[in-house]
């Protein structure tokens, strides 16, 4: 399909995020400006809220790279990407190659009693109003990958932030070297990536915590597993959402296990409800999140450091256009 001499065209849903136009950018500077094309579009709110985007260049037979990205309400964001792949494919478009640093609803992967399980209901829709091919970062589970029958790519955000813990910690106190660190899951979920992570960058070792849940947004109890007394830790999950379970873990860390310096990392910052509060007044040195979804200034806080997947994204993009490998371990 590609062969490195076509030009890239993307397209992004409108928000305020400016996330897409970052990765514009940088796909631009990283290819050449006559070589990416961004493909315009509008987009209309009807007074009741209903959505209408417009695409305004022709889109006949083109691989559309379409960036979406999640601005507040994630469900007008869920509509809006579908209402993007109707009329692009519609219009001629293919294939519709859809970049979600976010999967918004993938919590939900396996049902106990009468539940949905939406991360796979939205895989399979996507799949049937267009999207040829999904690219998403950290995913809540990686299984969810099996949710969609067609092209599926990962990339993960692991090295990203640890260039960027890094960058910090030796800007504050001086040499960092993984093996003074220990790794941390803040629940059984990230149990697996953890573990492996720490193998690969040689840390100081991993452990982690069993949370109990008793309904969304509400934890009951956080068991820990593992020891930590005097050691630096970096907690990682892929997402904070009122901030309860890492600061909870945190805490615990501090309080009880005798962690000397604790540092969060969670790939989507959802930072909800009190979030940005409970964040800045935890035991936290810093709270590392990428910019997956827009964060407005008010929920911003000094512990807060966010580190852009645009130029990450970009590359991944340069790459599948020229039908490269984006193999998950160089990330
Ligand atoms: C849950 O299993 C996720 O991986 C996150 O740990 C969770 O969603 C974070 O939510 P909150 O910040 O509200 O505790």
């Amino acid at each position: 399909m590609s062969n490195g001499s076509e030009k890239i065209y993307v397209c992004a849903t409108k928000n305020k995020h400016d996330l897409p136009a970052n990765i514009i950018k940088q796909l631009r500077e990283d290819c050449g400006d006559d070589k990416v094309v961004e493909i315009r579009s509008d987009l209309f709110n009807f007074k009741n809220g209903e959505q209408k985007p417009v695409i305004n260049d022709s889109v006949r037979r083109k691989e559309i790279f379409l960036l979406w990205t999640i601005e507040e309400h994630v469900d007008t964001e869920i509509l809006k990407l579908m209402f993007y792949m109707d009329a692009l494919r519609r219009a001629g478009a293919t294939p519709i190659r859809v970049v979600m640093p976010f999967f918004p609803y993938a919590r939900q992967d396996k049902k106990k009693d009468r539940e949905p399980i939406s991360a796979s209901m939205l895989a399979r829709i996507y799949e049937l109003i267009g999207a040829d091919h999904s690219i998403t970062t950290h995913l809540h589970n990686d299984a969810i990958e099996g949710f969609f029958f067609k092209q599926f790519d990962k990339v993960g955000t692991q090295k990203l932030f640890l260039g960027a813990i890094k960058t910090y910690w030796e800007k504050t106190y001086g040499e960092f070297n993984p093996s003074d660190w220990m790794l941390i899951f803040p629940d059984e979920g990230m149990a697996k990536q953890v573990r492996e992570l720490s193998e690969r960058i040689g840390a100081g070792g991993y452990g982690g915590f069993a949370k109990h849940r008793i309904r969304p947004n509400e934890v009951a109890k956080m068991e820990f597993f593992g020891s930590c007394e005097g050691k630096n830790v970096i907690i990682i999950d892929d997402m904070v959402d009122t901030g309860g379970t890492l600061a909870g873990a945190g805490k615990q860390l501090i309080e009880l296990h005798g962690a000397k310096t604790v540092i969060a990392v969670a790939t989507h910052g959802l930072l909800n409800g009190k979030a940005p509060q409970v964040l800045q007044e935890s035991c936290f040195e810093k709270v590392f999140v990428t910019d997956s979804v827009h964060i407005p200034e008010e929920k911003k806080f000094d512990k807060l450091m966010t580190v852009s997947l645009a130029p990450m994204l970009a590359q991944v993009i340069n790459k599948i256009s020229k039908d490269e490998s984006i193999h998950y371990e160089n990330w």
